[in-house]
């Protein structure tokens, strides 16, 4: 569980708190999704749920311990995945196995842990048998699955991605959802900054920052309906949504449009 209470962050030398006094809790085995326009904080958010920046004002706790408080700093790292924008800046290992083993290493994991840890990870996200690789040779997909993995070796609770799809094609961005899908399910909270709303609706609840404070936050559907909030934060509702939103308005009964599947069977029952 992660909490960040009255949480304001400013960066040095900054006029504006990138943050603004944000208040929410974040509970394990959820999938949330963290909307916004550039700049509106998203960044920062997911840098300080995991002690990488610290509040300036307010407190932001990972299993009740105080990310600012020193003594814990390992075991928030641990406990909080965060997986970069870029999965280049992340990258340290000259072979992916490598890698992997750099976090839990630094923990002081013993080797055959160790073992255990990399090869699981490695499985969790589909890229067993590239061990020696090196991760440059990588594609963008592979890569951005290789920060996850070696995000998942600490055995984190909870795992925030910035963007984790943003570079990734059609087949890319489908591994890597499908990969979050299965770690939600086994318990790990999952925390998905993105800029696609499809995406977002793969969470049951989604928080849209606006200059740095929470605009809205709760489940997905009812944003994309909320044409207000829509409107004042820059947001477009997915095609498939409008679509639906477009019969609905013609009497066709569809309760929801998560796929395309939805439409059809509103449309034509089998
Ligand atoms: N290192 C920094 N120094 C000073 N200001 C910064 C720094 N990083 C971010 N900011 C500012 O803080 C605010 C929030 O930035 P942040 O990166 O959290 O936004 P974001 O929502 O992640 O944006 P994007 O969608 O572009 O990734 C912006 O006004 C940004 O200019
Ligand atoms: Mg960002």
């Amino acid at each position: 569980m992660i909490v960040f209470e009255d949480v304001t962050y400013s960066y040095p030398a900054a006029d504006v708190p990138a943050l603004d006094r944000v208040s929410v809790a974040l509970a394990h085995g959820s999938w949330t999704a963290v909307v916004g326009a550039n700049g509106s904080g998203k960044s920062t958010l997911a840098r300080l749920a995991n002690g990488l920046l610290l509040p300036s004002a307010g407190r932001v706790l990972v299993d009740g311990m105080d990310t600012a408080d020193e003594g814990h700093a390992w075991e928030v790292r641990s406990s909080v995945g965060l997986v970069l924008q870029n999965p280049d800046n992340q990258i340290v290992g000259t072979v992916v196995e490598e890698d992997v083993a750099f976090g839990p290493e630094n923990l002081g994991v013993p080797r055959e842990e160790l073992r255990l840890r990399v090869d699981g990870a490695l499985a969790a996200v589909g890229l067993t048998g590239l061990e020696r690789r090196e991760p440059h040779l990588l594609s963008e997909g592979q890569k951005q699955r290789l920060a996850i993995a070696g995000a998942l070796a600490m055995k984190p609770g909870c795992l925030v991605l910035d963007e984790p799809t943003a570079m990734l094609d059609v087949e890319g961005r489908g591994e890597v959802l499908a990969v979050l899908a299965e770690l939600r399910s086994a318990g790990t909270a999952i925390i998905d900054i993105t800029h696609d709303l499809a995406e977002a609706l793969c969470a049951q609840r989604v928080i849209a920052l606006d200059h740095g404070r929470v605009a809205y936050d709760g489940p997905v559907p009812e944003l994309l309906a909320n044409e207000g909030v829509m409107c004042s934060l820059g947001l477009e509702p997915p095609p498939l949504f409008r679509l639906a939103a477009a019969l609905r308005a013609r009497g066709f009964a569809i309760a929801e449009a998560r796929s395309a599947e939805d439409v059809v069977e509103a449309l034509w029952p089998s």
